[in-house]
């Protein structure tokens, strides 16, 4: 099983188009130690041609582009991206399926009932890309049956219900549906490796802790360091809870999880991804990166890529 981080930023970007945060303002003019980041979005595929989307990023193309195995050539229209799943129907994990609108057969998406009902209403890209090449919707359930697709022939992807956030445009912002965001198990049926990919976390509930534990792979919220992070900056009015985000400092924060989960029969690689560009772990020689470092955790870049 490949997977390919294809943009490991948050919303926004890094830099974000319109910040002058120490972050963004220091990696647009060179002066901080940092990596440009494209929007929140991996590949899978079992045979590195044959590639599941997982969110399609608004930074979709460049991604494409900058990742040439997404493109085998086969004929003259062609694509390595044979479906697409997305784990919520926040702007940055949808924008993209409206720049798949060439393909020529309908674009197969996996959704939730709830992100499927947002983006026929709140965010209407099926609707818009019935004018194009349709989409056709699959079914995520959520009633513990895994889903197995064509294309990942010896992969199984288990998809786990989340408490996080569904988008402000959404009918059920303030309602909370199950299904509004999920996180995914991917497992390798040959080698019996896992993968739990989860962007946005706004709880580590039991199940969410007990797939953790049995992955052999994370990549987990790494949106904010602290809860007030974009508040104390004079960005936002809204803390990380706010935008169903897990901090990584303090003492209920992602690092004391990830610290918890080690046993003396199974460790695991640890690695954040999701980065929001205010976040001081993208400065690569400051000091919340080595409190990272310190605690075997990874920070996500566009390009990395896993084999398991
Ligand atoms: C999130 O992950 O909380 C959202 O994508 C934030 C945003 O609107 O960019
Ligand atoms: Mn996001
Ligand atoms: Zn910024």
């Amino acid at each position: 099983m490949k997977i390919k981080v294809l943009g490991s930023s948050a919303g926004g970007g890094f830099p974000q188009w319109n910040c002058n945060c120490r972050n963004c303002d220091g990696v647009r003019r060179g002066t901080l130690k940092a990596t440009r980041r494209t929007q929140s979005s991996i590949a899978v595929s079992a045979n590195g041609e044959d590639w599941l989307l997982v969110n399609a990023s608004p930074d979709l193309l460049a991604q494409i582009a900058a990742n040439p195995e997404l493109q085998p050539a086969r004929r003259a229209r062609d694509s390595g991206i044979a479906a697409v799943l997305v784990i919520d129907a926040q702007i940055d994990h949808v924008t993209g399926l409206l720049m798949l609108r060439e393909r020529d057969t309908p674009l197969p998406l996996y959704a939730t009932d709830a992100v499927w009902q947002d983006l026929r209403s709140g965010f209407p890209v099926a609707p818009i890309l019935s004018h194009y090449c349709g989409v056709e919707h699959r079914r995520i359930a959520l009633d513990d049956a895994p889903l197995t697709l064509d294309a990942l022939p010896g992969i199984r992807i288990d998809a786990l219900p989340l408490s996080s956030k569904a988008p402000p445009y959404s009918p059920h912002r303030h309602a909370p549906e199950r299904g509004d965001n999920i996180g995914l198990m991917l497992t390798n049926l040959r080698t019996g490796k896992r993968v739990f990919y989860a962007p946005g976390l706004g709880a580590i509930e039991e199940h969410v802790l007990a797939a953790m534990r049995e992955a052999d792979l994370l990549l987990v919220d790494g949106t904010l360091w602290t809860g007030d992070e974009m508040i104390r900056l004079g960005l936002s009015k809204k803390t990380a809870a706010d935008m169903g985000h897990l901090p990584q400092s303090g003492a209920d924060g992602m690092i004391a999880t990830l610290d918890a989960l080690d046993t003396a029969d199974k460790q695991r690689r640890k690695v954040l991804i999701h980065i929001n560009n205010t976040n001081p772990i993208l400065v690569e020689d400051g000091p919340e990166r080595r409190v990272l470092g310190e605690h075997g955790i990874e920070v996500a870049y566009d390009g990395m890529s896993f084999e398991l």
